[in-house]
């Protein structure tokens, strides 16, 4: 019986023996801040279920870079709208599509930032799906084509890092070998390899402009009752070359991040999506929940479930806390 000898309360009665026991804890380098740029100039347009969230012009999604880069946060991940859609996606590989202007622009200015870009077709496709379509299917080997050549394309215009979200089976190493023939060797590739099908996208897909036009994603992304067909999506991410893995979105998840993190030794990131962020932001509005305590406690349960990296609307903000707390 460890009772009375044993009183973990001992270990919690100051903040500095707090401080000395504590397991897990949130860094500013943890942190990866996903953007939303389109064509034009001087635009920020905010996004109606994700406040504090804008689609910027690149002149203005550089400005607002300064802060990001000063607070030190380490790298962001660029979501592009293009100027128009088409059945083929064409704007996501075009020379001069979004995401190619911007990683130029964002090179030139901020060469150390590490951009890590979203591979996926579906934000460039006038049906909304994530890859091409035959007879109402997604088809899967046809898009691997595309997706290598989009992630080419990210990485001549200077992309550290490109991020597959489409789950076509084979992307990975599709995008490896055409990454490695085109000389691109030193570009890594953090696969979004548990995405699961999951309502918790809904605001991205407003802010993305990105919902399918017909039916939905379940004949590719993972059915949300199933954590063993992540080890093995994980599993032949890593056979094909993946450097970083990724179980997405984060919160209903976070059984399925912690046997990844205990089954493979790689780094492993996870999405606190667009609903995540949402939730917490209309909560906090009405005054129902402490925004700050919410997100900390949000964030670090994330990194206690095993994420090494996490993507989160909330980056620049947690990293003002972060900074104000040292
Ligand atoms: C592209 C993509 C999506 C998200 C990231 N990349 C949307 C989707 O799969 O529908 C969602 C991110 C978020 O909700 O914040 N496929």
């Amino acid at each position: 019986m460890p009772f009375p000898m044993q009183r973990p309360r001992r270990l919690r009665i100051t903040r500095n023996i707090r401080r000395m026991v504590r397991e897990n804890s949130l860094s500013v380098n943890d942190l990866v801040y996903p953007v939303f740029v389109c064509h034009g100039a001087g635009q920020a347009v905010p996004i109606g279920a994700m406040p504090g969230i804008y689609r910027y012009s690149i002149d203005m999604l550089l400005r607002e870079l300064e802060e990001i880069v000063s607070l030190g946060i380490p790298a962001i991940l660029p979501f592009g709208l293009p100027a128009k859609k088409d059945p083929t996606g064409s704007e996501a590989y075009a020379e001069n599509g979004i995401i190619q202007q911007a990683l130029r622009a964002i090179k030139k200015e901020y060469p150390e930032l590490t951009v890590v870009t979203d591979l996926c077709l579906c934000e460039y496709t006038d049906h909304g799906h994530c890859g091409l379509i035959r007879e109402n299917y997604v088809v899967n080997d046809p898009t691997l084509e595309l997706l290598a050549r989009t992630a080419v394309s990210h990485a001549a215009a200077g992309a550290d890092m490109v991020a597959p979200s489409d789950m076509m089976d084979g992307r990975v190493g599709a995008i490896r070998s055409a990454l490695d023939k085109n000389g691109y060797i030193n570009t890594g590739i953090m696969a979004y390899s548990a995405k699961y099908c999951s309502a918790f996208y809904g605001p991205f897909r407003e802010a993305a402009d990105s919902a399918p036009k017909f039916g939905d994603r379940r004949s590719y992304q993972m059915d949300p009752a199933n954590a063993k067909e992540a080890i093995y999506e994980v599993q032949y991410d890593l056979e094909e070359g993946a450097d970083i893995v990724m179980v997405k979105p984060a919160l209903a998840y976070m059984d399925v991040i912690r046997q990844i993190k205990d089954q493979f030794g790689c780094p492993v990131a996870t999405y606190n999506v667009s609903g995540e962020y949402s939730m917490v932001k209309a909560a906090a509005q009405k005054g129902w929940v402490d925004e700050k305590r919410i997100v900390m406690e949000v964030l670090t349960g994330i990194k206690r479930a095993g994420a090494d990296i996490v993507i989160t609307y909330h980056a620049r903000e947690a990293a003002r806390w972060l900074r104000d707390e040292t």
